[in-house]
Order: structure tokens, then sequence, then C-alpha cells
């Protein structure tokens, strides 16, 4: 019994010097100071031992027991200290991981292609003031836009912005002309909720000022951009459109991506899909902002980012979106 428990000694030692984690760690305990472990087997066995025998026996089976009980107390300690540094690079990967929101992916996407134009991205506050909501883009209290927009208003006499055209006017403020931004961001009005409505969205707003900006330069940016999205040459059309901010103002159509302009149920039979309302930035809007409309022009858009998402994988129900189902949303997860 002595010689075991000298053996039992030397192979502990061994073991818990390759201990790489707290798991491996607990295991080694309960090998051996457990109730079913080697060392608790001898320890009942001795009974039979003739009495010197089992005096000594114990002793060493104590002894034996302390000095585990110590270096697995030592090494705990060890593994916790640097257990923020611990990444075990070998094990597998775990399936239940996060993945990102359709919406996100689409956007970066958006915002990969307009910094490549040399666009900057921007971002401006959810919680926004009247002035750049509304009169900074020629949309006064009495206009009847507003009511376009159903606005949720704070007790303090703010509001959720409604859109991020918002981010048009900081952006003006903040670095004036020529300008080239992008700003991605959730939005927020007062709607009825079902498949094709939400009362929290996401937009991205574009904004280009420089002299001698005109509508072939929106087309050619907005071009540009849908054919990198969706991979492949998209035909787009332009529309009237009505937004105080611009002049003129369009909605910017696509060709049906998917039955080609033959007409499906998808474009309800017309073959084209409303995408993105745009157009030239109204001389009054750059003037607020500090801007000489004789010396700059511009264009201005606002892709619906939760839109383009729906229309990429096909997602029927907006809801889904903000459901926080993760079955739902994690099939999009592409990285
Ligand atoms: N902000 C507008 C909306 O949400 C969209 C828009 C942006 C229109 C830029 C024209 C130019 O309704």
């Amino acid at each position: 019994m002595k010689d075991e428990l000298l053996k039992l000694k030397k192979q502990f030692i061994e073991e818990i010097v390759s201990v790489r984690n707290l798991e491996e760690l607990t295991l080694i305990k309960s090998k051996y100071l457990g109730k079913k472990s080697r060392i608790s087997e001898i320890m009942s066995s001795m009974k039979k031992l003739p009495i010197e025998e089992k005096r000594e026996v114990g002793a060493l089976c104590n002894k034996l027991k302390n000095e585990i009980t110590q270096k697995v107390k030592e090494k705990n300690e060890e593994l916790i200290s640097k257990s923020t540094f611990d990444f075990d690079l070998t094990m597998p990967i775990n399936k239940n991981r996060g993945s990102l929101s359709p919406i996100t992916i689409v956007g970066k996407e958006v915002c990969d292609v307009l910094q490549k134009l040399g666009f900057t991205i921007v971002s401006g506050p959810e919680i926004e003031d009247e002035y750049h909501n509304f009169d900074a883009l020629n949309i006064p209290s009495t206009h009847p836009a507003r009511d376009m927009q159903d606005t949720y208003w704070t007790n303090s006499g703010k509001l959720l912005r409604t859109h991020t055209s918002p981010c048009q006017v900081r952006a003006m403020e903040k670095y004036g002309a020529p300008l080239r931004i992008a700003a991605p961001g959730r939005c927020f009005r007062n709607e009825d909720i079902d498949a094709c409505h939400e009362n929290t969205f996401f937009q991205l707003e574009g904004m280009v000022i420089d002299k001698n900006v005109s509508i072939s330069n929106l087309l050619y940016v907005m071009k540009g951009i849908l054919s990198e999205i969706f991979g492949k040459v998209v035909e787009v059309r332009l529309r009237p459109g009505y937004f105080p901010f611009v002049e003129p103002g369009f909605e910017l159509d696509v060709k049906c991506l998917i039955c080609n302009g033959k007409g499906c149920p998808t474009c309800k039979d017309s073959g084209w899909l409303e995408l993105c309302p745009c157009g030239m930035v109204h001389p009054k809007v750059l003037k607020m902002s500090n801007i000489d409309p004789n010396i700059y022009s511009g264009f201005a858009f606002g892709i619906g980012l939760t839109r383009l998402a729906m229309m990429k994988y096909h997602i029927n129900d907006i809801r889904i979106l903000n459901s926080c189902d993760l079955e739902e949303l994690s099939q999009f997860d592409i990285m």
C-alpha cells in the first residue's frame, strides 16, 4: 500500500502540471480526492491491517491528501489569475454564437460601397429637436408634410427622429461644402404595425454637395450602389415625388429583381419596385445651413434599409426584423 501511495503521488504531480483549465482541474480533484478515488478506497480497506501498519498507512494517506488539496488550491488560483487570457484555440466553434441582423448586413454593404466613392459615414441623435428634424428641412410647423410623418414627441418637446434627414443638416452645419456623407440609422414613426409597416425602421441618408452636381450624378451613384448590393446590373427609373427639402424630388424604382420586369406578386404586376426617395437639395435648405446655393448644388437620398433587407433576403413580413426571434434572424447571417 505504501508503494501504491507513492505511485499515486507521482502520477498526480505529473497530471496536475498539464492541467489547462478549471474543468480539467475539477476532474483531477475528484479523481484523487473524491469518494470513489483510489486513496478513499485504500483508507477504507485499512481497517483490516495490523495496528502498526494501519497507523503508518493512515498517516501517509492523510499527508498525501493534504498535499493534493494544497496543490489543487494553488493550481486553482493560478488558473483564475490568468483566466481572461486563457483562450483555447483548439476548442470547436460554438454553433450557438450570435449573428448579425440582416439590416446590419445590408447597411454595412451600402456603407462599404459609399466609402469607396469617397463618402464619410456619420451619425446623428435618435432623439432629435424639431429644428433639425423639420424646420431646417423646409418643413415649418404649419406645413402639411408634418402630418405625413406621425411623430413621437417627448415630454420635453423633443422627438424621436422620423427620418435620417436631420443628419444632412447636422453634417452641413459641421462640415460645410463640399460634402459627401452617408448616415445609417434607426427612425421612428407612430404607425400601426402590420406585415409592411413598423414603428421602428432603418434608413440610410446620403448627401453630396459640390459645384455642378446634377441629376445624372444622382442616378450614377444610385445605380452603382444598387448593382453592388444585388450583385448584378440593376435598371432604375425616376418618378416625381414630393419632399419639401428637395426640388425636384423623385421616387427611385428598381426593375423587379424577382421577375425581371415581367410582373409578379412582389412588384404587384408593375415590373418595378419602389426603393429610394431622393432629389436635388432645395436651395432654401442649403441657405438655412449657411451654404451658398448660387455656388453649390447637391443631391440627397434616403434608402430604406429595412426595405432593402426585405428585398434582398425575400423577407415578407417586416415584423420578423424587430422580433428578436433568433432562429429566424440568424439564418441570414453570412459572416
Ligand atoms: N427623409 C425622407 C423620408 O423619410 C426621404 C428622403 C430623403 C427624400 C432624402 C428625399 C431625399 O420620407
